[in-house]
């Protein structure tokens, strides 16, 4: 952990706060100018940037360790088999989980959904179920739902919010009714930063015997992850969002839950035995990862695994809540700007329109300063109907990120503004 003193922010007090300098030396996409300018990377909600450890783990698996795994008896395959089946170990301490085959690779959160939309719904839906979701999800935590639901003539209910962008619970609880089989809900909403309180909403299912899966893509890079103290059935991440490499992510299931799903995907590693009249299945997690796995992703996914245990997380939380308030503010001050989504408990995702400008013209024009956000409906869709917009230009801070990160997406929008006229 690399700290200095004295704080320079104000929001960490006496506590040693991040030398972020030092940390951003760590990761070589942070140094790029962009237009000329210094590269502003705020778009980590959609994807962040990587530190050295992981691209080198990446490099060297590649160099020095690239075989398949759990196939050969060679020296590569072993050394192969041991990274990848390490690199599951690192997973199940990153999420909390009782054991290692209660984790399972996937390419990402979506495929971690469909998976259990798929294997879930084929066992347990059936005409007149419901699965209950939340206003505020992805597009991939309803598309496969909506797919499994149509097959198997259920439908999908959805929990309320408010207009800060806060789940109603006494709305939830009214509606995890006898027809319910399980509840899918984001821990933390990629278009407007909310905080779901997820162990109390897993309280609730439960005492009515209901599952629950946790979409927790935009939480793993902010938020301490621990899925026993969650309670809940399954939870699943993208790695390129939590600083590792794209292509690779995990599924958490409760080992009595997996078990007790049908296998997603057939094909090679997930059989015990095949004839051409029966096939048996290997146990979790084998019977859920057919065909050669992402091994380099794994891998890689364990360096950042291991890069962020070896920081303070919990000053990475404090400098993340003080850029999350400062942008806030400072956004919040220019005339014609509002701030679209303001739940009391929010990670550092900052989303915003400027008055008399399409989020498209201000994510063009902060480009050209060097300043990269997203814009658009971040694929939540419902959340910009319910808001009554088309999209929302979105800043979203990583604990790489500066308050003269912030200054500089202050000045580009004012920019935007002049150019508009605004
Ligand atoms: N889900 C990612 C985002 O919010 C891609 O940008």
């Amino acid at each position: 952990m690399t700290i200095v003193r004295p704080p320079i922010s104000a929001a960490a007090g006496s506590r040693p706060v991040l030398d972020v300098a030092k940390l951003r030396a760590e990761f070589p996409a942070l140094q790029l100018k962009v237009r000329g300018s210094p590269l502003v990377y705020l778009d980590n909600a959609a994807t962040s940037q990587k530190p050295r450890a992981v691209l080198d783990a990446l490099t060297r698996y590649y160099e020095e360790g690239n075989a398949n795994v759990h196939r050969g008896v060679h020296y590569l395959s072993e050394h192969a088999t041991a990274a990848y089946d390490g690199a599951r170990e690192k997973a199940r301490r990153f999420l909390g989980a009782k054991e290692a085959r209660e984790v399972l690779f996937v390419r990402g959160t979506t495929e971690g959904v469909n998976l259990v939309a798929s294997s879930f719904g084929h066992a347990n839906l059936k005409r007149g179920d419901e699965v209950l979701v939340s206003a505020m999800e992805h597009h991939s935590n309803i598309v496969p739902w909506q797919l499994i639901c149509e097959e198997r003539g259920a439908r999908l209910t959805v929990i309320p919010m408010n207009r800060r962008g806060e789940l109603l619970l006494d709305e939830y609880e009214k509606l995890l009714g006898p027809r319910t089989k399980i509840v899918a809900v984001v821990h933390v909403s990629n278009s407007l930063g909310t905080i779901n309180p997820i162990r109390e909403m897993v309280r609730l299912a439960h005492a009515k015997g209901i599952p629950v899966l946790v979409d927790g893509a935009q939480a793993a890079p902010h938020l301490p992850i621990d899925v026993q103290a969650l309670g809940c059935d399954f939870y699943t991440v993208s790695g390129h969002k939590m600083f590792g490499p794209t292509g690779i992510g995990l599924l958490y299931g409760r080992a009595d839950r997996l078990e007790a799903l049908p296998p997603y995907q057939g094909g090679g590693d997930m059989i015990r035995s095949v004839t051409f009249a029966k096939t048996t299945f290997a146990p979790i997690p084998a019977k859920f990862e057919a065909g050669t796995p992402h091994i380099a992703g794994a891998i890689g996914l364990g360096a950042a695994i291991d890069y962020l245990g070896g920081l303070d997380r919990e000053a990475l939380a404090i400098h993340e809540q003080d850029l999350l308030r400062y942008a806030t503010d400072r956004l919040s001050a220019l005339p014609g700007v509002r701030v679209i989504g303001t739940a009391g408990h929010k990670a550092s995702v900052v989303s915003f329109t400027v008055e008399g400008v399409h989020a498209h013209d201000v994510g063009t024009i902060v480009d050209q300063e060097g300043v990269a956000i997203r814009t658009g409906h971040h694929c939540t869709q419902p959340v910009m109907d319910f808001f009554g917009l088309p999209a929302t230009a979105r800043a979203s801070f990583a604990f790489y990120n500066t308050r003269a990160d912030v200054d500089a997406l202050v000045a580009a929008v004012e920019k935007v503004q002049q150019v508009f006229g605004a």
